[in-house]
């Protein structure tokens, strides 16, 4: 590989602001890495929306992140990860790697001594039964409990984050049998960990709360390096944000999770 392939940009995308949460753990895990960001906000939630949609929307994206150069496409997306990782494999092609959000997270927690594991996430990914069936394949006899906690993503999207209204939806969500005695929960969104405090909170501290950004950011990693396709500038990467349609939360969020301005652009090209 040439160095100049290595500079090519990593590809991202969500349905919104919840992959932001992975592109904060790829930037402090490859900070000189140069990365595209595309959320879908025009179409969000796809938690919601069915299978055959989630491909239309996640194979339009590729397509575009493939046109922009990627080297590689990380689906920041649970939803999109359950319901279209193949159709998103097929359209990257074969010489640009795609990672998803499910597999490490799967194969960090079948790693662990957990017995017994909760799996929160969309409508889509809960009904996928994408966990379980990965979890129960590469480990049997842990407990997998999953629910499905639809609200928690039009909450955060609108900015209920800290609050009274946040906190009662969690407590209402996690106090229900569906998902009680567990030691472990997987955050099977990428919008959750966003409220991660709240849900240590709500549990006091004693269950093990996992978001995959910083799992997803080490198996990206590893897949640069086994392709050599990892960019060893010394200099900081450009980062680019791309959103289908200007939301107000989308900004604001963005502001909290990065130091700096970003530099965003809508670009809706369904239009
Ligand atoms: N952040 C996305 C996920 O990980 C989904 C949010 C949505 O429903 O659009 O599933």
């Amino acid at each position: 590989m040439t160095k100049i392939e290595n500079t090519r940009p990593v590809g991202i995308f969500d349905s919104g602001l919840g992959g932001l949460t992975v592109v904060k753990a790829i930037q402090q895990a490859l900070p000189s890495e140069n990365l595209i960001y595309f959320g879908d906000t025009a179409h969000l939630p796809y938690g919601d929306k069915s299978k055959e949609t989630i491909i239309q929307y996640s194979t339009g994206i590729t397509d575009f992140l493939i046109k922009r150069d990627c080297k590689v496409v990380v689906i920041a997306c649970n939803s999109a990860s359950a319901n279209a990782y193949n159709e998103v494999v097929n359209k990257a092609g074969k010489t640009v790697p795609v990672i998803n959000v499910i597999d490490p997270v799967v194969e960090y927690i079948t790693e662990t001594d957990s017995k017994a594991v909760g799996v929160i996430g969309t409508k889509s990914t809960i009904d996928s039964n994408m966990y379980t069936e990965k979890i129960h394949n590469k480990k049997k006899g842990v407990y997998v409990a999953s629910m499905a906690t639809p609200l928690f993503v039009p909450m955060i999207e609108e900015g209920f984050i800290f609050d009274d209204v946040s906190n009662s939806i969690i407590r209402n969500y996690l106090s229900r049998r569906e998902i009680s005695s567990i030691d472990s929960l997987i955050l099977g969104c990428t919008h959750y960990p966003i409220i991660k405090n709240q849900i240590n909170k709500f549990y006091n501290f004693e269950v093990d709360i996992i978001d995959s950004g910083k799992i997803v950011a080490e198996s990206l990693r590893k897949l640069l390096v086994e392709k050599k396709i990892i960019n060893t500038a010394t200099e900081k990467g450009h980062n680019k944000f791309y959103v289908s349609d200007i939301t107000r939360y989308f900004t604001l969020i963005a502001r909290m999770f990065f130091e700096e301005a970003i530099e965003l652009e809508k670009l809706n090209f369904w239009k």
